[in-house]
């Protein structure tokens, strides 16, 4: 900014591309404006380190910013304030921003925040319901509870993660692409099956359209070597994360997302898988559909904690392909205990306050954000 009106603008648009600083001083050069005297507004802490990229204090003193207003610190180890204390070193002012405009940027930056504090990517719950709190709709039926506008939504939420993530009961209910069908999509994001058995079909929809994103299986040790390696041979990446307990392998799995720089995880469901994310305390945000609709049918398949289905595939497990897995409400009560060698959560039910919400209305759904932790 100079006397008032910006002479450029820049963001960082994803890993390995020019940082923000560098993308406005790019921006400030296209406009024919020279950036030297001028005052520069940074979400985040200028960094400077090599990395990917270049230091970004390099380029802001090589220009001769006299000024640099920081909206938000920068938590890495590699960062802890030595960007502003060089910028301040070559002469340039520096400032940080307090009040609204500095949680605003904090809450902007919390996928990266999170991942620089812990290495862990940033969770966000998905979850559509019906009035009579049912997650789940009846075989045969579309799986899309909310309307249309809200799946709309859904896909620019997909297209803005750096992986989506579901259950692989949810795989055997919906057959589901996972893929971000936005206009404006650039890149899809990363699709991740908890899958600890490694039975992912090999002619579901995920496999078949590896050509449009990768594939990511969270199996654990015991998983049929025979079904991993039909798996890796058929392109998709197996990733294997330990523990004694679903939500331990939910750390595992994260952590190894994270070392991937996953910074941003969607979590589709179902609700077992969100259940065992909720025991793991990895929720830190949640987006809620409500639709207005009465779905019925036996409340246990969809319960909070999300014991439910009972599904047991084809011997060979993924080498058994083409049989369709029949439904939670199709099954048997006997049935519908956790199986399959996984473990229903052992612990009682979670509980967790949020730290904030909102609700909004998007078509005839009402949708509730609520943000749990804050990084
Ligand atoms: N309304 C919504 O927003 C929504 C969203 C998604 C799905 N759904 C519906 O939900 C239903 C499926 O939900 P669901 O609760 O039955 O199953 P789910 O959450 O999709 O999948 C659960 C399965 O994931 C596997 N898994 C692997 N690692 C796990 C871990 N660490 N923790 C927990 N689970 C792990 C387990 O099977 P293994 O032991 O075999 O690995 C477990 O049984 C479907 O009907 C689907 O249409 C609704």
């Amino acid at each position: 900014m100079r006397d008032g009106g910006v002479i450029g603008e820049g963001f960082h648009t994803e890993l390995g591309d020019l940082h923000a600083e560098r993308a406005a001083l790019a921006d400030c050069r296209e406009r024919g404006e020279d950036p030297a005297g001028a005052t520069m507004y940074v979400t985040l802490e200028p960094c400077a380190h090599e990395g990917r990229q270049p230091p970004c204090v390099e380029a802001i003193l090589e220009a001769g910013i006299a000024r640099v207003v920081i909206a938000s610190e920068d938590p890495s180890e590699k960062a802890s304030g030595r960007g502003p204390g060089i910028l301040r070193d070559g002469g340039v002012e520096v400032e940080f921003a307090a009040g609204e405009e500095a949680t605003a940027a904090r809450l902007l930056n919390q996928p990266f925040r999170k991942h620089a504090r812990t290495g862990l990517p940033l969770v966000v719950l998905k979850l559509a319901m019906s009035l009579d709190g049912r997650t789940a709709t009846s075989p045969g039926d579309s799986p899309w509870i909310s309307g249309e506008a809200s799946r709309d939504l859904v896909h620019r939420w997909r297209a803005e993660s750096d992986a989506v993530a579901v259950g692989i009961r949810t795989v055997f209910a919906d057959d589901p692409l996972l893929t971000a069908r936005d206009p404006d999509t650039a890149r899809q994001p990363v699709r991740v099956v908890f899958d600890s058995q490694a039975r992912l079909p090999l002619d579901s929809q995920l496999m078949r359209t590896l050509d449009q994103s990768p594939v990511l299986v969270v199996v654990s040790p015991e998983a049929d070597p025979a079904n991993t390696i039909a798996l890796r041979e058929a392109g998709a990446e197996v990733v294997v994360a330990g523990g004694s307990t679903p939500s331990d392998r939910i750390q595992a799995a994260l952590s190894d997302l994270g070392r991937r720089n996953i910074t941003r995880l969607f979590l589709e469901g179902g609700r077992t898988l969100a259940a065992a994310f909720l025991d793991a305390d990895q929720i830190d945000e949640s987006r809620t559909f409500i639709a207005p609709v009465l779905l019925g049918g036996d409340p246990a398949a969809t319960r909070a904690g999300g014991v439910g289905v009972g599904w047991t595939p084809p011997p060979g497990g993924c080498g058994g392909q083409g049989s369709n897995p029949p439904d939670a409400m199709s099954l048997r009560p006997e049935q519908r205990a956790g199986q399959g060698g996984h473990p229903t959560p052992t612990t009682g039910p979670a509980r967790l306050s949020a730290l904030s919400s909102r609700s909004e209305t998007v078509g005839d759904d009402l949708l509730i954000t609520a943000r749990f932790k804050e990084w």
